[in-house]
């Protein structure tokens, strides 16, 4: 699968559901959104025949996204499920890790390798401001224990960076760095529809981040875990893990975007902003060549994305990242 523009698409993302346990502010509404229904869905079965269809066209990696994955039932077996697919050789998961500490086990013995976790704060209170549900935590620290003790690796921490939320913890989330094998990644809001006055008045580039950052200690480009996607790393001088910064708004990694994503409703999305999607599941229940379809999507995926501070113009009307599995 190579793009018009020379780019090789060789990861998919798929999320499992648009639902999620918590209510991040920048994400969800926090009465939720109209959620889609369960047999709009699709099944594992489903996925997993898309999976197999796109790997013989050169998908080789895959990650399982939301909302929150691990609130769809029985998700180990359509982990165990694309483990089986050969061409498969690098299946993670990107969750807020509320429920990974119950979890962690079952899917480590099913086939994924590594995991993706939020966390926007290393203060209890803040967290549960931040997700808007008690309780969050101390949960998600049970989540972090599990993944180590599983084995989990690398373990990514996301830190969506807000101005006067959590930029006061730049410096603590990076000196995580230096004591475990972790890379925390700072990510520039964006806006979506829920967020717009949010991801305005809140904005906290990355630049500004790594420039707090270098007033610490010497930061060091590195080439990063692996997984490498639109993250740039960084490294503090004999530290075991990085920091990473993913910059949609003050930078953009476009012209090396590898991926596509799935939506759990069966949309094949080239690009996760903008409106472009192709339905993949009305046409795979009647039974018609979706082969040709992805090829189609792959054709029209867009040289970059654009996205406009304080509109959702730019992010296609998407109200919420978890709507396409960020
Ligand atoms: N801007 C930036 N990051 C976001 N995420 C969800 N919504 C947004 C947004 N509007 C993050 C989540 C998660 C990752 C998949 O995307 O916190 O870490
Ligand atoms: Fe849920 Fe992730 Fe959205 Fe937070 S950012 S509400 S954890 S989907």
């Amino acid at each position: 699968m190579i793009d018009q523009f020379g780019r090789r698409i060789e990861y998919l993302r798929v999320s499992v559901t648009d639902k999620c346990n918590l209510r991040c502010v920048y994400c969800m509404p926090l009465h939720g959104m109209p959620w889609m229904r369960h047999a709009e869905l699709l099944t594992y079965e489903e996925i997993e025949h898309i999976v197999r269809i796109m790997a013989g066209m050169g998908l080789r990696r895959v990650r399982i996204t939301g909302g929150e994955p691990l609130v769809r039932k029985d998700l180990p077996e359509l982990v165990r499920m694309i483990a089986g697919v050969p061409e498969i050789d690098d299946l993670s998961l990107s969750t807020n890790a509320v429920l990974l500490a119950e979890h962690a086990e079952t899917l480590r013995q099913a086939g994924i390798r590594r995991v993706n976790v939020s966390l926007d704060s290393l203060r209890p209170e803040r967290v549960d401001e931040i997700a808007r549900r008690a309780g969050s935590f101390s949960r998600i620290m049970a989540g972090f224990e599990a993944a180590e003790r599983v084995g989990f690796d690398p373990i990514k921490v996301n830190v969506v960076l807000m101005k006067g939320a959590n930029d006061d913890e730049i410096e603590d989330f990076a000196a995580i760095t230096r004591e475990r094998p972790w890379h925390v990644r700072f990510i520039e809001l964006m806006p979506t529809g829920s967020n717009l006055e949010l991801s305005a008045k809140q904005f906290f580039s990355c630049q500004e981040a790594l420039r707090r950052l270098r007033a610490v200690d010497r930061l060091e480009p590195v080439a990063g875990p692996r997984g490498n996607g639109p993250a740039l790393y960084h490294r503090f001088p004999g530290a075991p893990g990085t920091v990473g910064v993913i910059t949609p708004m003050s930078h953009t990694y476009c012209d090396r975007c590898n991926r596509m994503r799935l939506t759990a409703d069966g949309h094949l999305r080239p690009c996760l902003f903008g409106s472009l999607q192709t339905n993949l599941r009305d046409p795979l229940r009647a039974g018609e060549d979706v082969a040709r379809l992805i090829e189609q999507t792959l054709s029209v995926k867009p040289e970059r994305h654009n996205l406009v501070q304080g509109s959702v113009q730019g992010s296609g009307g998407l109200v919420a990242l978890s709507q396409t599995g960020g």
